[in-house]
């Protein structure tokens, strides 16, 4: 007798890929890691933290891959709350690097068990600063090795790229960073945060990613730019779309184009931009987009509607309106499906890419 079906495909439900199953499934996670964190009436975020806030100084990020990119993010806000914040790579992060400073250092990792990030959470501790692991495992060594642990609740994770996790690292650093600014936030910003799972539904309910993907695979190379919070998601989509459709992107911040990258731009590289809200960064961002229009690069804008962008782009990706951190977090919605369709049209293992793993436990 036989059987027709993988066994490992029963934990699929029914997608394709793992990947696909955890792009979907990010508004029961993101609802996960909100849960009894914020406060509707109080106007409070409130963590599980037994950790002295008000003697937090300075914070150190420190991350590898996609992790490293949720780091950039989290830092973004932690300074928007006036507490200083550095991120640095695990990989290059030493005793030099702690030199004066006796910060908080948070180590940012999913599987709580990369030997880079371990590694520099160690420095941290033997220069006698006190530690947070910002992790979706419990009972991980960094959860276990960290003074403090804070957990993501993305749920397990199969697909070597990372989708789920990341919007849930996005969304637990932004409530720590909330927490160690005291915890008060106002109204308009806990109804952006609460909104946010059904907003990411209302992506994953929109098809046009799948649409832009079959026109723009198999291109010369792709550029992915955004500024501010959008920075960190334009480094992120690029990574997601090599590690699973081996084909070359870079993301740059927008601004920083114009000083090098320009000169790779042509009408064969695809420039996917971040363009939401109508503030002194997103009109910047549309000049950026112009430029690389004139060069005949094919735009994809992943905007919000507000900036007017549209009529400088091929293609459009739209995200809700909120505040501009949290536009970020939608926006890399659109550039996971993106990077999904693009792999899957061109026949990849999105799954488990060559020579990448989950959890790389060598330094
Ligand atoms: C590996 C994975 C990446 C991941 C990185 C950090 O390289 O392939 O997807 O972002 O490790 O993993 P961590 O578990 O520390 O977040």
């Amino acid at each position: 007798s036989t059987i027709d079906w993988d066994p490992e495909d029963a934990g699929k439900s029914g997608y394709e890929h793992y990947m696909l199953k955890e792009i979907q499934e990010q508004p029961r996670a993101l609802r996960k890691c909100l849960r009894g964190r914020v406060d509707e009436i109080e106007g409070r975020v409130s963590l599980d933290l037994d950790l002295d806030r008000s003697g937090v100084d300075s914070t150190h990020l420190v991350a590898c891959g996609t992790s490293y990119h949720a780091a950039l993010y989290g830092a973004q806000l932690l300074r928007a709350q006036g507490i200083p914040a550095q991120t640095f790579l695990a990989n290059e992060y030493d005793e030099t690097c702690l030199a004066g400073e006796r910060p908080l250092v948070v180590g940012v990792t999913q599987s709580g068990e990369t030997a880079d990030t371990l590694g520099a959470l160690r420095t941290a501790q033997a220069a006698g600063a006190e530690t947070l692991a910002v992790t979706n495992t419990i009972g991980s060594s960094a959860a276990r090795e960290c003074d403090h642990a804070l957990f993501v609740r993305a749920g397990p994770e199969i697909g070597v790229a990372a989708t789920k996790t990341f919007a849930s690292q996005q969304t637990a650093l932004h409530l720590l960073a909330l927490w160690l600014g005291g915890g008060d936030v106002d109204p308009g910003h806990i109804a952006a945060l609460r909104a946010i799972p059904e907003q990411v539904q209302s992506i994953l309910d929109d098809d046009s990613a799948r649409e832009v993907a079959a026109e723009l695979a198999d291109s010369a190379a792709y550029f992915f730019i955004g500024r501010g919070p959008q920075h960190p998601v334009a480094l992120e989509g690029a990574l997601k779309l090599k590690e699973i459709s081996y084909e070359h992107a870079e993301g740059f911040a927008a601004g920083e184009l114009k000083h090098g990258p320009l000169a790779l731009v042509t009408p064969e590289t695809p420039i996917i931009a971040m363009v939401t809200g109508y503030d002194e960064r997103a009109r910047k961002t549309v000049g950026n987009v112009k430029e690389v229009q004139a060069r005949g690069a094919p735009v994809v804008a992943v905007t919000d509607g507000k900036a007017d962008v549209e009529q400088y782009a091929q293609h459009v990706l739209t995200v809700p309106e909120t505040t501009p951190e949290i536009a970020a977090l939608l926006a890399n919605v659109q550039l996971q499906l993106l990077a999904y369709w693009i792999a899957r049209d061109m026949g990849r293992p999105i799954d488990k890419p060559r020579n990448l793993a989950k959890s790389v436990t060598v330094e």
